[in-house]
């Protein structure tokens, strides 16, 4: 266990901000460095005594800062992780690992070089409604689990002229935006996915340089099943401001955020849009097989972040496994796993053929 130390957070934009005030909120932390070329980045922050504006190289120098969390764009994230571990630093580092598989597999080269602490930050595995769904898989309430089906509809809301509008990879998406219900199917299913077969319909974002949608369907091992089916544009509400408070009007104007697992014995449903997580139970009835739902948990709006979205919750608990020396629960190898199932699905749109985990440009 270690005595309390200073931190820093690269780039303090949308997720950054949430990064920021989970390291202020830790008791682990005592000073804490931003780096940032925006300025009106870290005017948020104004009048908190224990933050400081920094820059990259001062932070690297600090021997004090012991941790370091990454939330710069993608394209960033190998550059400043890769840093922060030669200087010494532990490292949280937002997903996607980079935006290419050679980024990622210099990530792990880093961690296995530096044999420092590096987690990518996956949140949804600390998000209450996918843990709890987790934990009912594991007690074996719905049997072996055979097939998910993920869908996510939304707005856009990248926006015009933003990093990710802009990028240049055509699959992009997949990485930045679906990794985490990618990463939720091999969570559910326990393993690395066997062979993807990936479609995109023509976009209609005229704006952004990625595809808008994706059909993404995949088989695990024993012939079992993820399906993922995700679309831009077509929620009415996309302002983030006003998000967090309008999950009602939303579950109604287009949005969803869902998973189906169905296994032998029952199934579960998780709803983002109606805050709510279910189990059914398949029985014998006398013409059919019946089914029932079990088991209903709903949470108010206050616990959106912690049931489904939660950064914060993330970051408190690396900081403290890491104070505590703890290993990281998702370490770059690991993340690797879905990085690969991403790029996977993309090469599948590119081909317009199945490719399978075992194909050597993964
Ligand atoms: N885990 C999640 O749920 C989740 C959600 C959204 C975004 N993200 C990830 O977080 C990262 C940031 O996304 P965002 O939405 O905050 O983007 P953003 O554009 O809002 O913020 C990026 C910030 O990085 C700063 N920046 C740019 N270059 C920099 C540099 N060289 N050094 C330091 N700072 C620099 C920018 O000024 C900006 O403030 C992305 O990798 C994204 O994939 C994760």
């Amino acid at each position: 266990m270690m005595e309390q130390f200073n931190a820093a957070v690269i780039g303090a934009g949308g997720m950054g901000k949430v990064h920021v005030d989970a390291a202020l909120a830790s008791p682990w932390v005592k000073n804490l460095y931003v780096v940032d070329p925006d300025p009106r980045r870290v005017k948020l922050w104004e009048g908190e005594a224990r933050l400081k504006s920094s820059t990259m190289d001062e932070v690297l120098k600090d021997e004090s800062v012991r941790f370091i969390t990454v939330a710069t764009p993608n394209h960033l994230h190998l550059e400043h992780a890769a840093a922060a571990m030669r200087a010494g630093k532990a490292v949280l580092c937002e997903k996607p690992m980079g935006n290419t598989l050679a980024e990622a597999r210099e990530m792990i080269r880093v961690e296995d070089e530096t044999g420092l602490f590096c987690q990518i930050g996956f949140e949804l595995r600390y998000s209450k409604l996918y843990l709890l769904a987790k934990e009912w898989i594991n007690s074996g309430a719905i049997g072996d689990v055979v097939n998910i089906q993920t869908r996510y509809f939304c707005a856009e809301s990248h926006g015009k002229g933003s990093w990710r509008s802009n990028s240049p990879e055509p699959g992009f998406l997949i990485g930045e935006k679906l990794s985490h219900y990618l990463d939720l199917q091999r969570y559910f299913f326990d393993a690395d996915f066997e062979t993807v077969y990936s479609l995109a319909a023509p976009k209609v974002v005229p704006f952004c340089n990625h595809h808008d949608n994706h059909q993404i369907m995949t088989t695990f091992s024993g012939g079992r099943v993820g399906v993922l089916n995700f679309i831009m544009p077509i929620a009415e509400t996309w302002d983030n401001g006003e998000k967090r408070e309008m999950l009602e009007k939303q579950s109604d104007d287009g949005h969803a955020l869902s998973y189906h697992i169905c296994g032998t014995r029952g199934a579960i449903e998780t709803d983002v849009f109606r805050r709510r997580i279910r189990r059914w139970e398949y029985f014998d009835a006398p013409d059919t097989l019946g089914s029932r739902i079990v088991e209903t948990v709903t949470f108010p709006k206050e616990e959106d972040q912690t049931y489904f979205h939660n950064v914060y919750g993330q970051d408190l608990a690396v900081i403290d496994n890491f104070a505590k020396g703890g290993a990281s629960q998702m370490n770059t190898r690991d993340a690797y796993g879905t990085m690969k199932f991403c790029f996977a699905a993309e090469l599948s749109e590119l081909d317009g053929k199945i490719i399978s985990g075992s194909d050597p440009r993964l």
